[in-house]
């Protein structure tokens, strides 16, 4: 494992910067991202929030740094072996980024048949009529999304996404657009989802209640450095003043919302105590 793994690390984002000709948009971004947990990157316009997640996901190479998953180094990997390794990553795109003209089950389809082309024409059925009931989509399959509602969308990315089973789970601005009851419903979805999967979930957002409710941990990014991170909780109340008021100004009443669930299922290795709040 490389110099400054921690042992329940899944990704380790190890002094991340990316320039654009010109201009630097992230200047030396380090972040432990738990296996198995929620971690929520918040941060305002601007700040680099997508352009990490497309590191991360490989669509972006860094400038200089390394993304380290299960303690393989991104960064040095080939184009073709990055492919391989895409399929690790499970991506819910912010609007579900459905395709219109496809039915429901051809949208959820289509991974696997790009991706699992020895998979039979019946199995194919199967996954996708299974996925679709065990997220409360029965008998959606021949619906096209524009006669679904918004959550029901967002049930049908995340089907999608699922399919090739991947390890990690990105979603960017998922409750974005939705009104708060259903990114409720939205929020307990990605957390069920962590939990029957054993997925490691990782969610750009701009919802303050939804971070309070989903996230093991948050990091604030702030023109391309994490300023702060830890729970939400440690955020709210800690010595950062920046990340108090961050959360201060989106308004959620931080004493009234905590996690939906239980916290995440120890780890087997070791635990490593870790500083909860720390400003980098
Ligand atoms: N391909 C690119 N070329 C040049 N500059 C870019 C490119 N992509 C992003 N940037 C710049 O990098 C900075 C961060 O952009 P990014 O999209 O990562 O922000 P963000 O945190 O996702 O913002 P938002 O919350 O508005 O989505 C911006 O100033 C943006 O103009
Ligand atoms: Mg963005």
């Amino acid at each position: 494992m490389p110099p400054g793994w921690e042992p329940r690390d899944h990704l380790f984002v190890d002094d991340l910067k990316k320039n654009f000709g010109p201009t630097k948009v992230l200047h030396g971004v380090t972040m432990h991202l738990r296996r198995k947990e929620t971690a929520v990157i918040i941060g305002g316009s601007g700040a680099g929030k997508t352009t990490l997640l497309r590191i991360l996901i490989g669509l972006e190479r860094p400038t200089t740094g390394h993304v380290w998953v299960d303690g393989e180094d991104m960064s040095a990997l080939s184009d073709y072996e990055m492919n391989r390794m895409r399929q690790q990553f499970g991506m819910v795109f912010q609007y579900a980024a459905l395709l219109d003209s496809l039915t429901v089950f051809d949208n959820v389809a289509f991974p696997l048949r790009e991706h699992r082309k020895k998979m039979s024409r019946a199995e194919q059925r199967d996954k996708v009529v299974g996925m679709l009931n065990l997220l409360g989509l029965e008998n959606k399959e021949e619906r096209m999304p524009s006669e679904l509602s918004g959550g029901q969308r967002k049930r049908v990315g995340l089907a999608r996404a699922l399919m090739l089973e991947p390890q990690i789970l990105i979603y960017d601005e998922p409750t974005s657009g939705l009104d708060p009851l259903t990114s409720r419903m939205v929020d307990d979805l990605i957390e069920e989802t962590r939990d029957r999967f054993g997925i490691t979930s990782v969610v750009i957002s701009h919802d303050m209640a939804s971070t309070f409710r989903i996230a093991h941990q948050a990091f604030l990014v702030v023109q391309g450095r994490v300023i702060a991170h830890g729970t939400p909780d440690e955020l709210a109340h800690g010595d950062n003043e920046e990340a108090r008021n961050f959360i201060k100004a989106s308004g959620v009443a931080t004493d009234s919302v905590s996690r939906v669930d239980k916290p995440a299922p120890p780890e087997e290795t070791t635990q490593v105590q870790r500083s909860p709040t720390s400003v980098e």
